[in-house]
């Protein structure tokens, strides 16, 4: 099937559920500030109507996705190029999702694992927003248009479902309205994984503090939480050969490369030969120096809640002006009277 040209277009989201950690900021946010640098025209969103897919206490939503927002602009998102707004102000959004609910198959949204991972053994129980999950991310993405998604490895399956929907769609109505968007996976390099287990991410839901690096920590903080890493005896190897079975080596020489703009070759190259009680302390004040001024950045913003939601709703009507036509249109191809 030929598919018509979209103008390229990023798009991504993150739930507002918390405790922005470092494995978002290297893995996420970081990599949306790069697109956003190379002038690809660039939609961030956090993603509320997914966050209440599971219980959220009204006021940790409310905080989280401030605090979220506080994280995106703090790393670097400037809402005045990108658009960054919460799902909830853009009604578009839940209006195509209804439409999507209609073209995805129960058999295909029965195979999505991270349902069958997140509703556990008592599936009977899960809400039925966390099963139409998915079908409202393909509508995220595709009520922009978006061509690109930047996303992590565990989101791969939800894309292709989003490619399948617009498939479908474009099939059904024989038309190539939506494009065919392209996943654009985390690689192994930023990928971050826990600071007590080089086997796990790095993750917000870890009992651990000490597992992760907050984007809210401050400077002593984090140091703390590097020079406490764990590492196994041996110095750092002379090639990136060495760190095979090296999980928590392999992940600080990774986190280094990563805050540095490298990669895991030339820190090897640099480091060759070094005890971890002289990297480590290298490896804090590379991460302070780039990371204490987020987490500073962060608590100032925070102080004027009226200064996020006015960012937020100048986002969202930004988001709107995009999204309402293309769902206009939709509305046209698929028979409504009145679109
Ligand atoms: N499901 C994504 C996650 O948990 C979040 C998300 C929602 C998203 N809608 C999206 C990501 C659209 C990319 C595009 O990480």
């Amino acid at each position: 099937m030929t598919e018509v040209s979209h103008t390229p277009r990023v798009f991504s989201g993150i739930q507002p559920t918390g405790n922005l950690h470092l494995g978002n900021y290297l893995g996420a946010l970081k990599r949306f500030v790069d697109s956003q640098e190379e002038g690809i025209s660039s939609i961030f969103c956090m993603v509320d109507l997914h966050a209440i897919t599971v219980w959220q206490e009204p006021q940790d939503l409310r905080h989280a996705t401030r605090e979220l927002a506080a994280g995106f602009i703090a790393s670097g998102i400037d809402p005045t190029k990108s658009i960054l707004f919460n799902q909830s102000q853009v009604p578009e959004h839940t209006q195509m999702a209804w439409v999507f609910n209609c073209v995805a198959r129960m058999g295909w949204m029965k195979r999505m694992t991270q349902f069958k991972d997140k509703a556990g053994k008592n599936a009977e129980n899960a809400s039925l927003g966390l099963f139409g999950y998915p079908a409202l991310m393909a509508a995220d993405i595709l009520v922009y248009h978006a061509t690109h998604v930047p996303v992590g490895e565990d989101q791969k399956q939800h894309l292709e479902l989003t490619q399948e929907i617009a498939r479908k769609f474009n099939h059904d109505y024989e038309t190539e309205f939506f494009p065919i968007t392209k996943p654009v996976i985390e690689g192994a390099a930023t990928r971050v994984m826990s600071l007590r287990d080089g086997s796990k991410k790095m993750s917000k839901s870890d009992p651990s503090d000490m597992s992760r690096i907050n984007l809210t920590d401050d400077a002593d903080t984090i140091a703390r939480k590097i020079r406490k890493a764990k590492t196994d005896p041996e110095p750092l190897p002379d090639s990136v050969e060495g760190l095979e079975n090296r999980p928590e080596a392999r992940n600080l020489v990774n986190i280094y490369a990563a805050l540095a703009d490298s990669t895991a070759e030339a820190v090897i190259a640099d480091h060759a030969g070094q005890q971890f009680g002289t990297f480590k302390p290298s490896l804090a004040d590379l991460a302070v120096a780039k990371l204490a001024p987020i987490s500073e950045e962060m608590a100032r913003l925070m102080q004027d809640k009226a200064e996020i939601d006015g960012i937020l709703k100048n986002g969202a009507d930004r988001a709107r002006a995009i999204a309402a036509p293309i769902l206009k249109k939709t509305y046209q191809i698929v028979g409504m009277v009145g679109a």
